[in-house]
């Protein structure tokens, strides 16, 4: 039976983590925070899937927008819409979450932060080598040559984005794409390579805001437990693939990560 605890939101409730979880958090040699969309969630940008909290694809067509194809069929439509998540972002700030990963890695040195995300609030909260599974909003590329293109920051864009050219690149006159990985593509070699490498060698597997629906990344946590580790998943609904020996601790993230610094060391 997976063990399954759940925040408590009243005011002044003593929310006692299990001690099952501390005994387990306290001593990890090598720890993995793996988050998706419900990491940034309370620092107001929409996850993917969760009614509650955005649902960027039921109200936003991924076909149309998130593939290469899409870019090239109607790269105004596709940069605008990219543009004005990556102000979203921008206007964002961290949220206790991503202050509590960073305060983590002190206590587990060692740490590896690997995201789904493309926003760099973990950068801004001060963790340092985060690896970005599906890339970054902030590092545009050239759709041909791959050469980077530096970007500007931007007024505000209306709600969706409107269709706005793409910028050409310096080098070879290329259209510029956002530097996120669309559905239909590889991910980053190198960062997927470091990111399976840390998640089979760790011994301690923190899944943190993610649905697990999304491959290869929902592929980290089966191999973490596979080889041993102890997962703990951080949502506030039952992600997919749980398995029963996983503790689950049913919140939101903003909440309970600051709860497991204070009653493991605190
Ligand atoms: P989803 O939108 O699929 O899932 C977000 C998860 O966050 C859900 O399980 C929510 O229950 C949870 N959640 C919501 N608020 C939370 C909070 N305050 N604290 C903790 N959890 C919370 O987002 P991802 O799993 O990240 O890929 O989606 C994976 C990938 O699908 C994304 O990286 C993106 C998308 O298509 C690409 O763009 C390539």
């Amino acid at each position: 039976m997976t063990r399954i605890w759940h925040f408590d939101p009243t005011p002044g409730a003593v929310n006692l983590l299990p001690d099952a979880v501390l005994e387990r958090v306290r001593p990890a040699q090598r720890a993995v925070v793996f988050g998706g969309a419900g990491m940034s969630a309370e620092s107001g940008i929409a996850t993917f899937r969760d009614a509650l909290s955005g649902a960027l694809w039921s109200r936003f067509d991924a076909e149309r927008l998130a593939t290469p194809e899409a870019f090239l069929r109607d790269p105004a439509l596709v940069w605008g819409w990219y543009e004005w998540r990556r102000m979203q972002a921008l206007k964002a700030q961290p949220n206790p979450a991503h202050r509590a990963v960073v305060e983590l890695a002190q206590r587990l040195p060692g740490l590896c932060v690997i995201t789904q995300n493309v926003d760099d609030l973990h950068e801004r909260a001060g963790s340092r080598e985060v690896l970005h599974l599906h890339g970054s909003l902030h590092q545009a590329r050239c759709f041909d040559c791959a050469a980077a293109h530096p970007l500007e920051t931007m007024p505000d864009e209306p709600d969706g984005g409107r269709r706005l050219p793409p910028p050409r690149c310096a080098h070879c006159g290329g259209l510029v794409r956002p530097g996120v990985v669309w559905f239909g593509e590889m991910l980053l070699a190198e960062v997927l390579d470091v990111a399976f490498e840390a998640s089979g060698a760790c011994d301690l597997f923190l899944s943190i805001g993610t649905s697990g629906l999304v491959h290869p990344a929902a592929q980290l946590p089966a191999l973490a437990r596979r080889q041993g580790a102890t997962l703990l998943h951080v949502n506030p609904q039952k992600p997919q693939g749980v398995a029963d020996e996983d503790y689950c601790l049913l919140g939101p993230a903003g909440a309970i990560l600051p709860l497991l610094l204070q009653q493991a060391w605190g």
